[in-house]
């Protein structure tokens, strides 16, 4: 049997036609891109994550010439977020890229690392996390991390734990 996914997104032909919250998140993620440390890519990115109070935490990629040592602007926001809000969940995240200073003419997209996650964020928080990826053309928002990441990997199977263990999470 044949299934398919359909992936239900938002777009906006501008960031100005979003809700205004919305906005400011993706502003400060275009914003954030300027603390970008990318000297081997020259590929500036911002993220902007709103937690549930409405804090923003915002961060961009920092690279590192042993370059798997480096870290996406998502998981910089998102890790530091999740360390000074242990027990608060996420809301929103916001993405931008910038390259010569100008916003990107096309959305960058999470990596796959990023979107893993994400996907772990979302899961901790027990919200669904909205995702607002920006460009100089146009802005898409998906209202959860599933969107990004169908079939995600979650946890270990229960047969994985063996009989004696509950294999819980967190
Ligand atoms: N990068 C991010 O920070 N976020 C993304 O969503 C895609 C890629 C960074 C990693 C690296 O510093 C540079 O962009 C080029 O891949």
């Amino acid at each position: 049997m044949e299934r398919n996914f359909t992936i239900r997104y938002e777009e906006y032909a501008s960031s100005s036609l979003l809700r205004p919250e919305e906005k400011r998140l993706l502003d400060a993620a275009i914003e954030a891109a300027d603390g970008s440390y990318a000297p081997y890519s020259h590929f500036n990115v911002g993220a902007a994550v709103q937690m549930e109070n409405g804090a923003v935490i915002s961060s961009a990629n920092q690279e590192n010439a042993a370059y798997p040592s480096g870290i996406c602007a998502e998981r910089s926001a998102l890790f530091y977020a999740h360390s000074k809000y242990p027990d608060m969940a996420i809301v929103a995240i916001a993405i931008a890229a910038k390259c010569n200073g100008k916003v990107t003419q096309t959305p960058t997209y999470p990596c796959g690392a990023c979107r893993q996650v994400l996907q772990e964020s979302q899961l901790r928080g027990g919200k669904n996390i909205k995702i607002i990826i920006g460009s100089a053309t146009k802005v898409q928002v998906l209202d959860s991390v599933s969107r990004l990441l169908p079939f995600a990997f979650d946890n270990l199977p229960q047969e994985a734990a063996g009989p004696e263990s509950e294999n819980k999470k967190g």
